[in-house]
């Protein structure tokens, strides 16, 4: 197969616009809402500490084999895979697990699409002023009305998936560049005031013991958790990084322009991280309290800081673009499928797919109100109930999908591509995409695709399933 294709829905201008699109589709509610309560639930260091093993370790290694796929084939992940799976002399059926990486896209697309409708949301709280000089316990009780409300989720979920699907159906290429070169640094900056606000907090050192103490006795609970968030964060195991990858132009170097996305992806978690905690105990917060913890510490802070209400506007509105960049890549590779498979109009295929999705995160938004008591996979003194209404434990739907796709399909995923670029791609194909100049780096990097990702992933399945 010759190298230098193009594919058919257009490509990045540069290795700069790579970038601007891969660290817009990384950088996104994973970092900044889902990293910080997830800590908190997993109980801060043991979590921490397992998350960047797993970036470093497994995270990267997928990032460069969906990055080196995609640009070799030139096609939506289930082609890509089929395409080179053939060339090489294997089974086409490997294109079935970059399938299912795509229906988990649109599943994680259906959630996402709920909380960036909250920050939407909170963009126009914030200007209205509602949390000036508000007690820590107000912020929660406004948050818990606004999710009680499913006429307002929708309607907030529901401009948030229009918003994402107009860009797609434009063509991903040519909506994503201008709106991420400013908004993407203003939100560095951003995360990076409210780190100073957090310094004055006089609770700055708690928040840094709780992100860093390790505690060995936690390190099994959050295992799978963590490495299933590595994935989730790092955009990979679904294809959206391959199908960016697809459209990157053939000169550039993709080894250190991976490592520079992760670095950053990463880099804003820990930041979200250290901002949040310091409010989140200032405030007297509950920092196990799950998806809110966000939505209820940052109003606080911004509540009750000169220009507060000017800041939380910015802050929202640049919560809600890192959203959106991410949304994109979620909808980007079935769309990109269906497109080559079926030669329906782009816009009708993102049309109906968002609609799909749109539907499913009903599911979501039902979750956090009138489908409360929803619980599935109960299990109890009384045995194990495939659902039950009104039970104690349990899963709601939202927990339902967050389970299946970030611990179960991203690093099931993530272990299809990196295999596949390690094992089934061959040696010189990967020697070509990567351009490593240098063989004990290049050496290194196949060792990593090859044994320590795939390994280190069957390992935490296995240590899971044994605890
Ligand atoms: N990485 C995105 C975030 O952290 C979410 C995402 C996951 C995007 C998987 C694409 C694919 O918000």
């Amino acid at each position: 197969m010759s190298t230098d294709k193009v594919s058919v829905h257009g490509g990045w201008a540069s290795r700069w616009v790579f970038i601007l699109a891969a660290t817009g589709s990384a950088v996104g509610l994973g970092s900044i809402w889902k990293f910080p309560y997830m800590v908190g639930v997993y109980g801060g260091g043991a979590f921490v500490l397992v998350f960047l093993a797993c970036i470093a370790l497994i995270g990267v290694p997928v990032m460069l084999a969906e990055t080196l796929i995609g640009r070799r084939a030139r096609q939506s992940p289930a082609n890509a895979l089929k395409a080179l799976a053939l060339e090489a002399g294997h089974s086409g059926k490997w294109s079935w697990g970059a399938f299912a990486g795509m229906i988990t896209a649109l599943l994680i697309l259906s959630f996402y699409s709920v909380v960036g409708g909250w920050s939407l949301d909170y963009i126009i709280d914030m200007g209205r002023g509602d949390f000036q000089g508000v007690a820590a316990d107000q912020v929660g009780a406004y948050f818990g009305g606004v999710i009680a409300d499913p006429w307002r989720l929708t309607l907030w979920h529901t401009i948030f998936m229009l918003l994402s699907a107009v860009v797609i159906a434009k063509g991903v290429v040519a909506g994503l560049e201008r709106s991420l070169r400013i908004m993407m640094p203003l939100l560095f900056v951003m995360m990076v005031i409210l780190l100073g606000y957090s310094l004055t907090t006089g609770h700055f050192m708690e928040g840094v013991h709780f992100m860093f103490d390790f505690h060995p006795d936690k390190l099994l609970d959050g295992l799978l958790p963590a490495m299933g968030h590595a994935f989730f964060s790092l955009s990979v195991g679904v294809g959206s990084i391959m199908i960016y990858g697809a459209y990157m132009p053939k000169n550039s170097s993709i080894s250190g322009t991976i490592v520079g996305v992760a670095l950053l992806d990463t880099f804003v978690s820990l930041l979200a991280g250290l901002a949040l905690f310091p409010i989140v105990f200032a405030a007297g917060l509950n920092p196990s309290e799950g998806p809110g913890l966000m939505f209820v510490s940052l109003p606080f802070a911004f509540g009750n800081v000169a220009f507060g209400q000017l800041m939380g506007v910015v802050f929202f509105i640049l919560v809600a673009i890192a959203a959106w960049s991410s949304a994109i890549s979620l909808l980007e590779p079935m769309v990109a499928y269906l497109v080559e498979r079926t030669k329906i109009r782009r816009g009708w295929v993102t049309f109906w797919l968002a609609f799909t999705c749109w539907f499913v995160g009903l599911g979501t938004v039902f979750s956090f109100n009138i489908w409360q008591q929803a619980k599935f996979f109960v299990n109890d003194g009384a045995g194990f109930h495939l659902y039950q209404w009104g039970a104690a434990s349990g899963l709601d739907f939202f927990g339902v999908i967050d389970f299946f796709t970030s611990r179960i399909m991203l690093p099931l995923g993530g272990l299809c591509f990196v295999v596949f670029a390690g094992w089934v791609m061959g040696r010189d194909a990967v020697r070509d995409e990567l351009s490593i100049r240098s063989p004990f780096l290049f050496a290194l990097t196949l060792f990593l695709m090859r044994y320590v990702a795939p390994i280190g992933i069957l390992v935490v399945f296995a240590a899971q399933l044994w605890k």
